[in-house]
C-alpha cells in the first residue's frame, strides 16, 4: 500500500539526479517526470515525492506573480524564488528558468545570468526557449560547464511574435524546421529539450532521432519525459487551464472552503478555541495582577 509516509520515507535518501541520470533513463526507456516549483514547501514535497526535475519557471510570472504572460518576470525575481525551491529539494536535478531578456541581447551576458542561476539560485541548470539562433548563446554557456535545456515549440517568450498561445509545427515546414532546430540544439550541446504543444507523432519522431532527453508537455507520450505547471496539475491557475494539462487535484475550491470557513469562525467568535491559545500559570497570573495592582 503506498501511503503518503511510506512515499516520503522510501525517498528521502535518494541520490541526486544528474544530467548523467537523465541520459541513462533515456537509455533505459525510462519515463523522466518533471514539475514546476517556486517556493520551498512545494520543492519539498516534490523532492520527498520522487521527482526527477524541478523547474523554476518563468511561468512564475503568470501562475503566482498574476501577469498576463511570462514576459515580465526578471532575474532577480527569478533567483529569489530559486533560492526558495534550492532549500527544499536536495535530491532532484534543479533547473532555473532564463526569464525574457536575460540571454537575448548577448552570449556574454547570457553566460553572465546563467551562472548567476548556479552561483546564487542553487540550480544546476539552465533552460532558455529557442531553435537555431540560440545555438551560439548554449554553446558559450555549455562551454563554461553549465547544462542548459533547449526549449521548443511553443515558447511563451515569444507570444506576441506567435500570435498567442498556439500550437506549434502542425505544417510540413514548420514540422522540418523544428526537427531541424532539435538537431541544432543537440550538437550545440544541450543536456536536454522541452518540446510545448507540438503535434504528438512530431515529438516522437523527434525523440526517437536525436540523443538527449526531450521532455514534452503538450506533446504526447512519444517525449522521454513529461512536465506540467504544478499550478495546472493542482487546480490553483483559475484564469485558463490548456487542453494538456490534467488536474491531478482541485484545489482552488479547497482554499476557497478554508478561508470562508476561517472567516465565519472569525466572525462568530467559534475561533480561537481554548485549544489554540496560550495560557499562564495561576501563581504567575496572580502575581502578575499584584504587579499592576488589579
Ligand atoms: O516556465 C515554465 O513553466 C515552462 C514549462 C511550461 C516547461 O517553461
Amino acid at each position: 500500500m503506498s501511503t503518503v509516509s511510506s512515499v516520503t520515507s522510501s525517498t528521502s535518501h535518494r541520490k541526486k539526479v544528474t544530467t548523467l541520470t537523465f541520459r541513462q533513463k533515456k537509455e533505459r526507456g525510462e519515463p523522466i517526470s518533471m514539475l514546476t516549483a517556486y517556493d520551498y514547501p512545494t520543492a519539498l514535497a516534490m523532492d520527498r515525492a520522487g521527482i526527477d526535475a524541478i523547474l523554476v519557471g518563468d511561468s512564475l510570472a503568470m501562475v503566482v506573480l498574476g501577469y498576463e504572460n511570462t514576459l515580465p518576470v526578471t532575474m532577480d525575481e527569478m533567483l529569489h524564488h530559486a533560492r526558495a525551491v534550492a532549500r527544499g529539494a536536495k535530491a532532484s536535478l534543479l533547473i532555473g528558468d532564463m526569464p525574457f531578456m536575460s540571454y537575448q541581447i548577448s552570449a556574454e551576458e547570457a553566460l553572465r545570468n546563467a551562472g548567476r542561476f548556479l552561483q546564487q539560485g542553487g540550480m544546476d541548470a539552465v533552460k532558455l526557449e529557442g531553435g537555431r539562433e540560440r545555438a551560439d548563446t548554449i554553446r558559450a554557456i555549455t562551454a563554461a560547464g553549465i547544462p542548459v535545456m533547449g526549449h521548443l515549440g511553443l515558447t511563451p517568450q515569444s507570444v506576441h511574435q506567435l500570435g498567442g498561445f498556439r500550437p506549434q509545427g502542425r505544417t510540413a515546414s514548420a514540422a522540418r524546421r523544428l526537427y531541424e532546430d532539435a538537431r541544432i540544439l543537440v550538437e550545440a550541446g544541450c543536456f536536454s529539450i522541452v518540446l510545448e504543444s507540438v503535434p504528438a507523432r512530431l515529438a516522437e519522431t523527434i525523440s526517437k532521432e536525436i540523443s538527449i532527453p526531450t521532455i514534452g508537455i503538450g506533446a504526447g507520450a512519444g517525449c522521454d519525459g513529461q512536465v506540467l505547471v504544478t499550478h495546472d496539475l493542482l487546480g490553483l491557475f483559475e484564469r485558463f487551464t490548456p487542453k494538456f494539462v490534467k488536474k491531478y487535484a482541485d484545489l482552488h475550491p479547497i482554499l476557497m472552503r478554508a478561508f470562508t470557513d476561517f472567516i465565519d469562525e472569525v466572525e462568530t467568535k467559534r475561533f480561537p478555541t481554548p485549544e489554540h491559545v496560550v495560557e499562564m500559570t495561576d501563581e504567575e497570573w496572580e502575581s502578575f495582577q499584584k504587579e499592576v495592582g488589579k
